[in-house]
């Protein structure tokens, strides 16, 4: 099956299981303090679920557009590196507000796994809460008794509080889980060692598909758990991990998902895939990253200096410097990858192509900017790489890595993936301590004082910068400024643009 038919798969399953089909949120989330972008499924119906919104339709189904990369989901130091973790991933799940509960949740899923995808049974795994004596909860002995119908007591595993108590963020639904894991490891390898040894191990071919949520609770502010109004059904499967297992591939990089990406690429770059384990670290990167970052764009949120702004900028100059460093892109190719991005994509959503021109356009804007600064702040950064490398120091002082940041626009994060690939940390406290130095100078800087405004002429501003980047201007006002916003210039300005169109104001 391709990726398209497994997606439209699930939606079909569960719409003749009466539930039904919605699309997907936007993975930017403007209305909720509590979370910057969509981590779940379930982000989008959270309101019905604590019971302060009517249920519009009992049974739902959809593939959502998620991104785990701040706060309580953060996968993002091991995208790349491995080859089943993403930063922005589509999640499928079916849920049920106070109608099913766990017998038909774990039903359907077998049954969607093992006769509709043809899944081999006796690959999966299921595994069940163990319970919580600080929590006062007990084992899901309810959830452990419908796996019996399915599969053999001793591939029911029992998990801790970390993986099979799923909670939204720190305050918010949850409740016990239970994940389905599979087995894609070859069948030699699979007689060496019992599967069952490495379930939740971080086996890159042993690893969590689907995860159904058993949401009872309410975690409020205080720590403490409040029953919801009514029982809910939450499952979130990784659709990408998914391809991967039904198309019989041992990375979600091989599937059709990413190939497409992965191999423009290779035409880009003049690099194959599958020859150095750096340079595919690298492309695996940048197809993840692209993926995030143009769905970001496309549902508002632009890079930016500031919060959720700031994470896609951040993303972004990851993935730029993968290229620069890796496959030796040293100008802009990110937004080549669009058009191919939505040949994969642009089916199941098509806010893509509606926003194609805008992306391309701000991906190469972004990468230009960095990459103008990237070279020079690359070079200060080997500079003190090599010089503490003849040293027992392997601490980059906060105050270096503040000028990478202030000055050659280096996110931290960045600083510390380079430091990390060779053995090296920077020095957070005296990061922070610069950090604070310029966020003072910037207040006493805003702080300007000003003498009274002087009238040259009549007229108002206007302000051209979208259309003209130069124009003839008046002056028709200035006044005296104490502390210069032009270092040296000790008045401000105010002038009318004349341009050769004077009736312009
Ligand atoms: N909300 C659950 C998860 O994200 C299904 O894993």
């Amino acid at each position: 099956m391709t990726s398209k038919e497994i997606r439209q798969s699930f939606k079909d399953f569960f719409a003749s299981k009466d539930h039904q089909v919605v699309p997907s949120a936007p993975m930017v989330i403007k209305d909720d303090p509590t979370l910057m972008f969509t981590n779940a499924g379930m982000n989008q119906f959270k309101d019905i679920i604590l019971g302060n919104a009517p249920v519009k339709y009992p049974r739902v189904a959809d593939s959502q557009k998620c991104l785990r990369v701040s706060g309580k989901h953060n996968d993002l130091e091991e995208v790349g590196h491995d080859t089943y973790h993403h930063t922005m991933f589509e999640m499928l799940g079916n849920w049920s507000f106070g109608d099913y509960f766990k017998k038909e949740a774990i039903a359907w899923a077998w049954e969607y796994l093992v006769e509709v995808l043809k899944l081999d049974p006796d690959r999966l795994y299921a595994t069940v809460f163990e319970g919580s004596p600080e929590e006062k909860l007990e084992r899901d002995n309810e959830a452990a008794g419908y796996w019996q119908h399915y599969l053999p007591n001793e591939r029911i595993i029992d998990g801790n509080k970390k993986d099979n108590f799923w909670e939204m963020g720190d305050t918010g639904p949850c409740g016990p889980c239970s994940e389905i894991h599979i087995d894609i490891r070859s069948e030699e390898e699979r007689a060496k060692v019992d599967g069952l040894l490495l379930v939740n191990q971080s086996h890159p071919q042993v690893i969590e598909i689907w995860n159904l949520v058993f949401m009872q609770y309410n975690r409020k502010a205080d720590g403490s758990l409040e029953p919801l109004p009514a029982k809910v059904i939450d499952t979130g499967m990784g659709f990408e991990r998914l391809t991967m297992a039904v198309q019989g591939k041992t990375s979600n990089y091989d599937t059709d998902v990413f190939q497409p990406i992965i191999a423009k690429i290779g035409e880009i770059t003049g690099v194959a895939y599958g020859n150095d384990t750096r340079k595919d670290i690298a492309k695996r990167v940048i197809a993840d990253h692209i993926r995030t970052i143009a769905f970001s764009i496309t549902d508002g949120q632009l890079p930016s200096n500031a919060k959720a702004g700031y994470v896609i900028r951040r993303i972004l100059r990851r993935a730029v410097r993968y290229g620069y460093t890796f496959l030796n892109m040293h100008d802009a190719f990110m937004h080549k990858l669009v058009p191919t991005l939505i040949d994969v994509m642009g089916d199941a959503y098509p806010e893509l192509e509606v926003q194609k021109t805008l992306i391309e356009k701000v991906i190469k804007e972004e990468e230009n900017a960095f990459l103008r600064t990237l070279e020079t702040g690359i070079r200060l950064l080997d500079k003190e790489i090599a010089e503490h490398k003849g040293s027992d120091r392997n601490e980059l002082e906060g105050g270096i890595a503040f000028q990478l940041y202030d000055t050659f626009g280096f996110p931290l994060d960045l600083t510390e993936l380079i430091l990390r690939e060779h053995g090296m940390s920077v020095d957070h406290k005296g990061f922070n301590v610069e950090m604070q130095k310029q966020k003072e100078r910037a207040r006493n800087a805003a702080a300007v004082e000003t003498g009274d405004w002087v009238k040259v002429r009549d007229g108002g501003t206007e302000f051209v910068g979208y259309d003209e980047t130069e124009c003839e201007t008046q002056v028709i006002r200035y006044r005296k400024v104490k502390q210069g916003i032009l270092p040296g210039c000790p008045f401000q300005v105010a002038v009318l643009c004349r341009n050769g169109r004077p009736d312009r104001r």
